[in-house]
């Protein structure tokens, strides 16, 4: 098995991984159709092509959703739910066996710090662990009919689903997708995004060595317009996961009310974080630097907004700018502290955001600018931004940036921190820092979003449902509830008398 170390010193040395995988993986293998068109997958530390992948079109799309159907009506929806525990308890080890491969895969793809990469891998493989142990806890109910019926319930997959994949979290997304769906009894056909197609391809393999019969799991590469939009619109597709833009929900969600497809779509926020006078001081600014610079702010859970008390407000943000300056960019590779943005076209639209705040005479505390790594001159960096005292109605209180920018919104007290947190119209996530748990738990009660963290910016784990509220989407992944989306419940009554 290569480590982290042998296989840096081959990227160094041959600018690729020859264990990148070639190829869609369709029915248990990778396979290379005969168009043989190609893409061409960068690094974003350097701004260079590392390796190439297959650019699919609806005709392999439509190849790997039969190869799908026929392994659900024929394998996977009948194979006990014990049995496909063990296969995904089995997949858990496996990615952790494979973790230096997964991460540096992961870091070079989509340019995150390798210590970020090795959570998202260690994360993947927890979701597997958690999953596996569910399948055979998927219990219906029984109903009251009185003495001459019987009436219950059982939780039957929906089937073929869907799972379309963006850049900011390759591996984690799929995880959390493919294992509750295969843990409910379902096939997977999943598109990862352009950017960033080789981990959800590694992973389709690992599933396939840990026992997964051929066809439950396949991966077609390629962009969202030739692979993703036939996978969407596909007749053969019973339910749809996505996650990304607001913009390509929605087209998502169109193509699916003709088919009359199920949906979940996890999209974007602008998510705030309330620090409160009373707040652990340490805490809340670890907390809050912590949930804008991560994977360089490139979460759809980032916490952009920090909306504080005008009590603490000068203090706060001095000290913020103070430790914003002190942070490393560098390569994903060299796990700098903040690493580049994903693509060229993602930095430019970030730029485009401070321009024009510059334009209008933004208090930009720090950064504002794009750069490259300080070691080579190279790569798509933008630097880790601070802009003070903006108002509610300005672009950058109410657009998704999606890059290391955060913005910070003046409150006079915590009703108004309150307000400002939900003027907003997305409702992903909202941070909360004070010390007065009474207040904070009122708070979080009327704060709209889909969850909410308290003191720890990112608690918790796959064990608690995710997902938006108002335009941040509907549905939710993660924990039990995450699995009653690849079910559907069917109720049986009958007359015993
Ligand atoms: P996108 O939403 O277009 O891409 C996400 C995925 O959807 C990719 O796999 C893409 O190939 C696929 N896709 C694109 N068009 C499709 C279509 N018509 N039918 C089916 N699938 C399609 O997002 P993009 O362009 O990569 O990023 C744009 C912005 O979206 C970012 O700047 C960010 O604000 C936001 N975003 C939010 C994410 C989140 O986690 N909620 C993740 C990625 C982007
Ligand atoms: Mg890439």
């Amino acid at each position: 098995m290569q480590t982290a170390r042998d296989l840096i010193a081959e990227y160094t040395s041959t600018g690729t991984l020859e264990a990148l995988p070639k190829g869609h993986f369709i029915d248990g293998t990778f396979i290379r159709p005969s168009h043989n068109r190609t893409m061409e997958s960068f690094d974003p530390g350097r701004g260079e092509a590392f390796s190439g992948f297959t650019a699919g079109t609806r005709e392999d799309v439509d190849q790997a959703v039969r190869s799908s159907r026929r392994a659900f009506e024929t394998v996977w929806r009948d194979t006990g739910p014990a049995e496909r525990g063990r296969i995904l308890q089995k997949a858990a080890a496996l990615i952790l066996e494979n973790l230096d491969l997964l991460a540096v895969t992961e870091t070079l793809d989509s340019g995150k710090p390798l210590q970020e990469a090795m959570g998202d891998v260690r994360g993947a493989a927890r979701a597997f662990e958690y999953y596996a142990g569910a399948c055979d806890k998927l219990q219906g109910d029984s109903f009251p009919l009185g003495p001459d019926h019987i009436g219950y319930s059982i939780h039957e997959p929906v089937g073929v689903t869907a799972h379309i994949i963006p850049w900011n979290f390759p591996i984690s997304t799929a995880a959390r997708g493919f294992a509750p769906a295969l843990a409910a009894g379902c096939t997977v056909v999943a598109k990862p995004a352009e950017q960033t197609p080789f981990t959800a391809l590694l992973l389709a393999k690992l599933l396939s060595d840990a026992g997964l019969p051929d066809g439950v799991l396949n991966v077609v590469t390629g962009t969202g317009i030739e692979t993703g939009a036939p996978l969407t619109s596909h007749a053969g597709v019973d339910h749809i996961t996505f996650t990304g833009s607001v913009q390509t929900g929605k087209a998502v969600m169109k193509a699916a009310a003709e088919e009359v497809t199920r949906v979940v779509l996890e999209l974007g926020g602008k998510s705030p974080v309330v620090v409160l006078s009373d707040c652990d001081r340490e805490q809340a600014l670890n907390g809050v630097l912590g949930a804008i610079y991560e994977n360089a702010g490139q979460i759809c859970s980032a916490g952009s907004r920090l909306v504080i008390e005008r009590s603490i407000h000068a203090d706060f943000v001095e000290q913020l700018v103070r430790r914003t300056k002190a942070l490393k960019l560098g390569h994903g590779l060299e796990n700098p502290d903040v690493g580049p943005v994903n693509s060229a076209e993602h930095l430019a639209k970030i730029a485009g955001f401070l321009d024009r705040a510059r334009a209008r005479g933004a208090s930009i505390a720090t950064g504002g600018s794009v750069t490259q790594d300080p070691a080579t001159g190279k790569g798509w960096f933008f630097e880790p931004t601070i802009v003070d005292s903006v108002a509610a109605d300005d672009e950058l209180a109410r657009e998704e940036i999606f890059g290391p920018v955060l913005t910070v919104q003046v409150a006079e007290d915590a009703e108004h921190a309150l307000a400002l947190a939900n003027e907003c119209q997305y409702g992903l996530v909202a941070g909360i820092y004070t010390s007065d748990f009474a207040r904070a738990h009122r708070l979080a009660r009327r704060i709209d979003a889909g969850q909410i963290y308290i003191n720890e910016y990112f608690a918790g784990g796959i064990e608690v449902p995710f997902g938006g509220n108002k335009k941040s989407g509907f549905g939710r992944e993660k924990g039990l509830e995450g699995l009653k989306s690849y079910c559907k419940t069917k109720s049986i009554a009958a007359r015993i008398a």
